[in-house]
């Protein structure tokens, strides 16, 4: 008699000794007593299609793709999600019996329900959202807030031509704003989200004028170390709701979770505790 071969998933990145996604998800494999691994590997960029062909065959049935393997994914896959065309990268693939990738992104939905939990009240159609950064995590950010119906997206970021080839991308209700005017754009905006790497341990400090902030604005910052950065204190403190970017993390991952294991985790306190002590 073979034995059941137990399901194993990981995530792909390089560098990868600092992803939180194996904590993640073996904290879910023991909360729910379900049988699985969760595995980090660190693959160079010439190796990702050569390492993604073998993982099926390994009992791999699914992998998150984390930097700098995002674009090279999607491109790789033999079926993508709309929601990863719109972003134009992806962080889940999953695999057919047949060895086939399947890719998704689910960073957008992350984010949206980072908020949702902490802001129930929040309204995205409500008014314009101010966007600072124009990388990677921004287009998943401006895709989900077009998706949930914010009216208008100012974008900022200090090289303009990347934002300039996002609204491009994303069309009209994307307006760039000059970096140096950054700051004037958050008197109009109901939702305030930095994508940028500013305010993070180790990056540059937040320096964008935030006297503009509208009270009772929801204001979420996408770094999460630390988890109260200047720009959330700062909001909290004009009377905004403040939500910080560990959320977006634990949320991304629940379907991706799901996919893999076939049970829908839960994101609660003690996973953030788990996560983030
Ligand atoms: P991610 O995938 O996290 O979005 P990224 O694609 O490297 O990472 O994008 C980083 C973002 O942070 C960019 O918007 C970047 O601005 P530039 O396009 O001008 O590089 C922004 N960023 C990083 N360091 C910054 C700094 N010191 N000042 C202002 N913006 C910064």
């Amino acid at each position: 008699m073979t034995e059941a071969k137990i399901p194993l998933a990981g995530v792909l990145g390089h560098p990868i000794a600092h992803s939180k996604s194996p904590r993640l998800h073996k904290y879910w494999l023991r909360r729910h007593g379900l049988p699985g691994d969760y595995v980090p590997m660190d693959v160079h960029e010439q190796n990702l299609e050569t390492v993604l062909r073998a993982l099926p065959k390994a009992g791999f049935v699914g992998v998150n793709v984390t930097i700098p393997h995002k674009v090279a994914a999607l491109e790789l896959a033999d079926q993508v999600s709309d929601r990863a065309t719109l972003i134009g990268a992806a962080n889940t693939l999953s695999f057919g019996a047949d060895g086939r990738i399947h890719a998704d992104n689910t960073d957008g939905y992350g984010f949206l329900e980072n908020i949702r939990h902490a802001a129930p009240s929040w309204s995205p159609a409500a008014g314009p959202a101010a966007v600072l950064g124009a990388g990677g995590a921004a287009r998943a950010v401006i895709a989900s807030l077009l998706d949930a119906q914010v009216p208008r997206i100012l974008l900022t970021n200090r090289t303009r031509p990347k934002a300039e080839a996002l609204r491009a991308e994303f069309g009209a209700r994307v307006q760039v704003v000059d970096w140096v005017q950054a700051g004037n754009m958050l008197e109009e905006a109901t939702t305030v989200v930095n994508t940028t790497s500013l305010g993070m341990v180790g990056a540059g400090e937040f320096r964008i004028p935030l006297d503009g902030l509208q009270p009772g604005a929801v204001v979420s910052d996408l770094v999460y170390t630390p988890l109260r950065t200047r720009l959330l204190e700062t909001a909290e403190a004009a009377g905004c709701i403040a939500v910080d970017g560990l959320g977006m993390l634990l949320h991304q991952a629940v379907p991706a979770f799901e996919r893999f294991f076939g049970v829908r985790p839960e994101v609660d306190d003690e996973l953030r505790r788990v996560i983030q002590p």
